[in-house]
């Protein structure tokens, strides 16, 4: 039989490596995993409840497409309340299916094919197949040198070195999956004024924003509200990965488009899960502080046992992750490095690869796991770099 081709772009987009290795690793038996980023706590009992009693209450048909008003009003107070960002909950937030559709929407509606986008390095690898799929190319822009900050020096040189590229806009992730740094208000103040500067949109994913270990999260929506698409959610703050509540928030003229390109991807979020929502971001407000308490003791032991085992490991204020370099002398890269550790001590974690330019040489290790596994894959690891270390 024979077909058309497919959507050329396509060919451009794999499987990303961090499934595909977590896939592969999947059959060794006795396998100890630190690779997804996914919290390993439930979702908080209230918060299941609400969800129970909509279905109860028979919450079974659509929301408007721009979500349900009471969860628009409950994000506004949230955001404002937690981060002092003011979006109006008329029509300044839109309720999306988990933060993944909000980014997909804000890529959609400010690309133009031909269009280039500003994108740190090493980055969480789902922006760059939705830059593919708008014909947009990510120009990286390595921050290995500057403790994974992204810096307006870096941005100022980046675009000098492309002065031909039709360059929209920068995408920033803070704190950060997969290094864990997160920015202080000074430096998202100076990213702000630059991109203004310049011209260029920011779509600023904050889906960690509840997880800080030193100061509170500050919103790049407070510093370059005009010209940025901030991105959020539930999945991370309240344990809902699966319920799929995300919010994309901006200036009413950008909203007022993404509305467009969200109603014809989606439609609306699930009504239920909204309904779950309202009371995560209602009664809720503080739920992640206990969950945020386990992973600063996760973080502070797993940290710690790196730095003993020769390890340097960037500063790790916020989200579940540690990226750690490996010590030279091991003589391995990242690939050889977790494919070894998989296979020798079943201990699986990500190679920097994973996340771009710049993450050659690193590890990425997810602490969203109970303390005895954390335990078990420093022992695990400490017997690997022994091992390699005699060899
Ligand atoms: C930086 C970052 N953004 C977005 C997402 C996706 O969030 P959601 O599950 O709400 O779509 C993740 C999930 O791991 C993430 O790490």
């Amino acid at each position: 039989m024979k077909l058309q081709p497919l959507n050329k772009q396509l060919a451009d987009i794999d499987v990303s490596e961090i499934r595909q290795f977590d896939e592969s690793v999947s059959k060794i038996p006795g396998i100890l995993k630190l690779t997804l980023g996914e919290p390993d706590f439930n979702t908080p009992e209230h918060v299941k409840q609400a969800g129970i009693e909509a279905i109860q209450e028979n919450y079974s048909h659509y929301t408007g497409m721009v979500g349900d008003p009471e969860l628009r009003e409950a994000a506004q107070h949230f955001f404002k309340t937690k981060y002092d960002t003011d979006y109006a909950a008329d029509d300044e937030i839109l309720v999306t299916v988990g933060a993944t559709e909000a980014l997909a929407t804000a890529i959609t509606t400010i690309s133009d094919p031909g269009d280039a986008m500003l994108v740190p390095s090493p980055i969480y690898p789902g922006y760059i197949p939705l830059l593919t799929l708008n014909h947009v190319t990510p120009i990286y822009m390595d921050t290995s040198k500057t403790n994974f900050v992204l810096t307006p020096a870096l941005i100022e040189a980046t675009i000098a070195a492309h002065p031909d590229a039709k360059i929209k806009g920068i995408i920033l992730n803070y704190p950060s999956n997969p290094t864990g740094v997160t920015y202080r208000a000074s430096e998202v103040k100076a990213i702000a004024a630059t991109a203004a500067e310049h011209d260029l949109y920011i779509i600023c994913d904050e889906i960690y924003s509840e997880l800080t270990y030193g100061d509170s999260h500050v919103s790049m929506g407070s510093y370059a509200y005009d010209r940025t698409f901030v991105v959020n959610g539930l999945s991370k703050s309240h344990a809902m990965t699966g319920w799929r509540i995300g919010f994309l928030m901006g200036p009413r003229v950008l909203i007022a488009e993404a509305k467009k390109v969200h109603q014809y991807l989606v439609t609306a979020a699930t009504t239920i899960a909204q309904r779950a929502g309202i009371e995560a971001l209602t009664n809720g407000q503080d739920d992640a502080q206990v969950m945020k308490a386990a992973y600063a003791k996760r973080r502070d032991f797993v940290y710690q046992a790196l730095l003993d085992m020769g390890f340097d490991v960037a500063r790790p204020d916020g989200a579940f992750y540690l990226f750690a370099k490996i010590p030279i002398e091991l003589g391995l890269d990242s690939r050889q490095f977790t494919q070894s550790l998989a296979t020798e001590q079943k201990l699986a974690l990500i190679s920097g690869t994973a996340f771009g330019p710049g993450g050659e040489g690193y590890i990425r290790i997810s602490y969203a796991a109970s303390m005895a596994d954390l335990k078990e894959a420093v022992k695990r690891l400490q017997a690997f770099i022994a091992a390699h270390k005699a060899a």
